[in-house]
């Protein structure tokens, strides 16, 4: 079977539903038909600063939402990336390849530096992409399942797994993006151009996972729309109403044509408020499901650790092959 790949980072207290609508709906579906291996990216966390204890409990709350959401651990290998250290190892080989320049190129860097000028960054977020491109490339996956904004990190880890088969010997496989058109950017609620996201959106903006059910009905229904009243399709003209519709879509299975026909001469106040119905229906169990996962933190430190020891296998023979190409002497 093909391996699939993706992570997350543990960088708030409850993912969203541009994470989950965007990413981690397609790994519980993948993980099927593939091998599949999903990480909590911890140590991109750590590229901007985190208080430890918060991080602690937010990688374990991100755990427990992996598996709420329906990621299986009979299935899927589920790590934290800092208990694979080969990660941290093939990333040093690879920043070895790039370009100072090509790293430069990365928009993340550019967005997230932005506010405290560039001297404030530490350079781990600088080399954030190339850290990304060894998560990927030590399992070899056919796929990697993400939203858009990680088109660029994807093609950068492309172009350095051909670099480094090209230069040594081919040692890794060029993956894949697996980015969902119609739920690839999940715009935020009040400022429907802007992605729903973690560090950038305002409360009102973007919906938790695990928030109150009611508060995110609230939400839905005081969501940023334009001046008309016609329920349709069109992310240049009405990005607002046609956000509704792709959440509604991607969680109903309704096609947005049948919303739109079911919606046509109603407005947007019906749209919003059976969409913040179908919100509710979501959220509530999903949240119950974490919050009872939490309850048994050993049960989850224990899947971790299987998680990791899956992917540290697979992880280490990997690295083997690059020391070995590099031309580093084996210990022993
Ligand atoms: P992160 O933690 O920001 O987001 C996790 C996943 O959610 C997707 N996503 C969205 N999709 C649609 N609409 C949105 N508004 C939205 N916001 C977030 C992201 O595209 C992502 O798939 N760099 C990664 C973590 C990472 C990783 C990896 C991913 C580290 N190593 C290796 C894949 C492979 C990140 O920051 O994701």
């Amino acid at each position: 079977r093909p391996r699939v790949l993706s992570g997350i980072q543990p960088t708030a207290d409850s993912f969203h539903f541009g994470n989950y609508l965007g990413a981690l709906r397609q790994w519980v579906e993948l993980q099927e038909e593939h091998q599949p291996f999903f990480f909590i990216a911890d140590q991109h966390a750590i590229t901007v600063e985190q208080d430890p204890k918060v991080l602690r409990q937010r990688t374990l709350r991100a755990a427990a939402q992996l598996l709420a959401a329906g990621v299986d651990p009979q299935r899927s290998a589920i790590f934290v990336q800092s208990q694979v250290p080969a990660h941290a190892q093939l990333g040093w080989v690879l920043q070895c390849l790039t370009g100072f320049g090509e790293a430069r190129r990365m928009t993340q860097f550019k967005d997230k530096s932005a506010k405290g000028g560039e001297g404030a960054a530490s350079v781990g977020l600088f080399t954030y992409p190339i850290l990304q491109a060894a998560d990927i490339l030590l399992y070899r996956p056919a796929y990697v399942p993400v939203g858009e904004d990680q088109r660029q990190h994807l093609e950068l880890t492309r172009d350095l797994a051909q670099r480094f088969n090209h230069r040594y010997k081919k040692t890794f496989r060029l993956p894949e993006p697996y980015i969902l058109k119609a739920t690839a950017k999940i715009t935020d609620l009040q400022d429907p151009t802007a992605k729903m996201s973690k560090s950038g959106s305002s409360p009102s903006g973007i919906i938790d996972l695990l928030d109150d059910p009611r508060m995110s009905a609230k939400k839905i229904r005081s969501a940023v729309t334009d001046s008309g009243s016609e329920v349709r399709f069109d992310p240049e003209e009405k990005p607002g109403v046609s956000n509704l519709l792709t959440i509604y879509s991607a969680l109903t299975g309704r096609t947005v044509d049948d919303l739109e026909t079911a919606y046509s001469g109603q407005g947007y106040g019906a749209l919003k408020g059976d969409l913040a119905d179908v919100v509710v229906e979501f959220v509530t169990p999903f949240r119950d499901r974490t919050l009872e996962l939490l309850e048994d933190q050993d049960q989850l430190a224990k899947v971790l650790a299987e998680g990791a020891a899956t992917a540290g296998a697979v992880a280490e023979a990997t690295l083997r092959d690059v020391y070995d190409r590099v031309g580093f002497v084996p210990a022993g």
